[in-house]
């Protein structure tokens, strides 16, 4: 490879990373049904791409009021995800993903509503950027939802294995999140077993969903890196 070349790959902007990875999505969308549709940064490059799909959709279920606003400014029809049993595809980004397709999820918190509608979907494709690729979980603090009475109780729970739990914060108050919950961003973990990590975490009192995605993890990784778009499947 030229010295030109090199350096013109090299200057790809995350952004861009996130615009590439957000139009190959596109080839999972399947023609005349609804799509599942996450949140976030990434997943925003993707409702633009969805855009020059839209005649060919029935329309999307959202995973946050954010991407909602999205998709019906672009004139893509919204469902609630109780007006449909079964999407057969779920596009969505991630904090960090594992070589397994597990996944840490919730850096815009809308992590609860991205599990569900990642429950009711048969394939989630992750699309991401190479540098959220982790060989194991938790470097990004993991976002947990919570009821707000059982913060402290749950802090401390959070101690006990290891981890450093503080309430995420918006214009210095907690954030709120779409369904009216906190979120603790717990420092601080390394998580080797992450379908045992998301047994118990999702068991304690007053966590509403813990953001490790493990059973509900991806079966497809579109990972953008600067030579292109490469595929993994799980
Ligand atoms: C939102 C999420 C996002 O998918 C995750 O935070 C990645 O976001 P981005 O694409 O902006 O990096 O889980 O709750």
């Amino acid at each position: 490879m030229t010295q030109q070349a090199t350096s013109s790959i090299t200057t790809l902007t995350q952004d861009e990373l996130k615009t590439m990875v957000g139009q190959a999505a596109l080839q999972f969308v399947v023609p005349g049904e609804i799509v599942g549709v996450g949140s976030g940064s990434t997943v925003n490059k993707f409702i633009e791409a969805l855009g020059s799909m839209k005649d060919q959709i029935r329309g999307a279920v959202s995973s946050s009021v954010a991407s909602t606003q999205r998709l019906q400014a672009l004139g893509i029809a919204v469902f609630d995800s109780n007006e449909v049993e079964r999407l057969s595809v779920y596009i969505d980004g991630a904090d960090e993903i594992d070589h397994r397709g597990n996944m840490i999820k919730g850096g815009g918190a809308a992590l609860t509503r991205e599990k569900i509608v990642a429950a009711q979907s048969t394939r989630f494709v992750c699309i991401v950027d190479e540098s959220k690729l982790v060989q194991t979980l938790g470097k990004f603090p993991v976002p947990v939802e919570v009821i707000p009475m059982a913060v402290q109780r749950i802090t401390r729970q959070f101690a006990a294995l290891g981890g450093s739990a503080s309430v995420r914060l918006k214009d210095g108050q907690p954030l709120v999140t779409d369904n009216g919950q906190f979120i603790l961003d717990v420092a601080g973990l390394q998580i080797s077993d992450p379908l045992a990590f998301e047994s118990e975490v999702s068991q304690w009192p007053g966590v509403v969903t813990v953001g490790v995605f493990a059973f509900q993890k991806a079966q497809v990784c579109l990972l953008a890196a600067a030579a292109g778009v490469k595929t993994m499947m799980f």
